[in-house]
């Protein structure tokens, strides 16, 4: 924390307030408002929240201008090269590396916990076999907090960590529950005897009627896929979670809230609404009539995984992702993958457009994502759900922070108030 201080001045009557500011590790400077509303009455405007630091974290951090991105201080690039999906579970939720003990029990828990209880798997005859699987998923997970209630006292360190860990552990399975409903197939259950990523595919993709043969490409591009999308700091979701945690909520509900905020198309639904742009658009002579309509202000039309509230740069995930891409489509058979093309195609359009440039508009982590799931055999609808499967880790170790940070409270924003004046009601006989 720093000494430094800021004045904000009422230029009309000259009244002044001093401000405090802090200076983090890494990143912009913050201003500490809190007690504007007391001393100032006035509060401070900010909707959508991009000028507002609505904590301390020491979980992630993202500098938007270099396209930064570190878990608990180590480059994405570098996890992504040389760790894996479980170690970066265990190093957003404890904050350090694993040893190599620490490692084995952590991932020896994990596959321990990947069951669900039996009663909720009936919970999935509730569901039309064309439900949305984001929309089973954020139910069923919101049902958690049924199964586990009584036994959940947020104030005691070991039910939190059982709390993270079923929530890592569970939701591949609750997710590949709603994709066997969706297909009218008879679900599988986890294997402990394989990884994290291969369980994932196994209970997918496996049936009963025939040994299901795991492709070792698609094992590694699964787990890569996931260490790239497990923490953001605050983006829409993990806020979320943090807001619906800070009542004291059963955290199972709150990670549920995640879930759904996670599914809307500016968000987490943004690796679905790419391909099913890239399918409308169709071919590359088509693109620019739609790079048009992306900047007419009035066509709702956008240019879905471009643009991100933090980075004015590239995003160092979508980077990574679309070399992988090559990678995967060309040992998985599909290295012409027409859709490929035209992503590469429309990648280059745009990042040559004035108005994108100006913007610093530039694809972010969804927009070869849903690529590489469609080559591995994931229905489009199934896309976001891959997401809350890797950000499940990021979730829940944001709401370990906050329910651990002394200073925490509930999160109650206000507002700027435009409706009518004061009025007296007006019997129905006058009006
Ligand atoms: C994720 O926050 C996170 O960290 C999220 C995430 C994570 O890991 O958790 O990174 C994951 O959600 C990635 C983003 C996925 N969403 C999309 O790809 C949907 C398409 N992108 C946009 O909807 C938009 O860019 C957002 C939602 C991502 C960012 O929105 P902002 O920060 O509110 O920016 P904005 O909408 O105010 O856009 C600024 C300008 C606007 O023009 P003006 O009003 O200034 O004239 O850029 C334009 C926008 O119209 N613009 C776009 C555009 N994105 C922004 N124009 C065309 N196509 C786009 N994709």
């Amino acid at each position: 924390m720093s000494d430094k201080s800021f004045t904000l001045k009422d230029n009309g009557s000259g009244e002044e307030a001093d401000l405090a500011s802090y200076k983090g590790t890494l990143g912009p400077e913050v201003v500490d408002v809190r007690s504007l509303y007391g001393q100032q009455g006035i509060f401070t405007f900010d909707p959508g929240f991009a000028s507002t630091a609505s904590c301390e974290s020491t979980i992630t951090f993202i500098d938007g201008e270099e396209g930064i991105l570190l878990y608990r201080g180590y480059p994405v690039e570098q996890l992504a090269q040389k760790s894996s999906f479980i170690e970066v579970c265990y190093l957003l939720l404890y904050g350090e590396l694993p040893t190599q003990d620490e490692l084995g029990k952590f991932e020896n828990n994990i596959r321990r916990h990947t069951m669900i209880n039996e009663t909720m798997l009936r919970l999935f005859n509730g569901f039309h076999h064309d439900a949305h699987p984001m929309a089973m998923v954020s139910g069923v997970v919101g049902s958690m907090s049924a199964f586990y209630h009584e036994t959940m006292d947020i104030q005691s360190a070991r039910r939190r960590e059982i709390f993270s860990h079923r929530i890592i552990a569970k939701l591949p399975t609750i997710a590949a529950a709603a994709y066997k409903h969706t297909l009218g197939q008879s679900f599988m259950y986890p294997r402990n005897d394989l990884d994290f990523a291969s369980n994932l595919l196994h209970m997918f993709f496996a049936v009963p009627a025939e040994y299901y043969e795991i492709d070792p490409v698609a094992a590694e591009a699964i787990d890569l896929l996931l260490i790239l999308h497990a923490d953001h700091e605050q983006n829409c979701s993990t806020s979320t979670v943090r807001l619906a945690g800070s009542s004291g909520a059963n955290p199972y509900s709150a990670i549920a809230a995640g879930i759904a905020a996670l599914w809307g198309p500016a968000h987490g639904g943004a690796n679905e609404a790419v391909l099913t742009m890239l399918k409308e658009i169709g071919s590359a002579k088509n693109i620019p009539e739609y790079v048009a309509r992306a900047k007419d202000k009035d066509d709702s039309f956008r240019l879905m995984g471009f643009g991100h509230r933090v980075y004015k740069n590239f995003d160092p995930r979508a980077k990574i992702i679309r070399d992988m891409c090559h990678k995967v489509l060309a040992k998985l058979g599909d290295d012409n993958d027409p859709l490929f093309e035209l992503a590469l195609e429309l990648e280059q359009v745009a990042l040559q457009d004035d108005y994108f440039v100006e913007k610093q508009l530039y694809p972010n982590v969804d927009f070869y994502s849903g690529i590489i799931y469609r080559a591995l055999g994931f229905r489009p609808s199934m896309f976001t759900v891959m997401f809350a499967i890797a950000r499940s880790v990021g979730w829940v170790s944001h709401w370990q922070e906050m329910i651990t940070d002394p200073a925490y409270r509930i999160a109650r924003p206000r507002q700027l108030y435009v409706g009518p004046e004061t009025r007296d009601y007006v019997d129905v006989t006058n009006r």
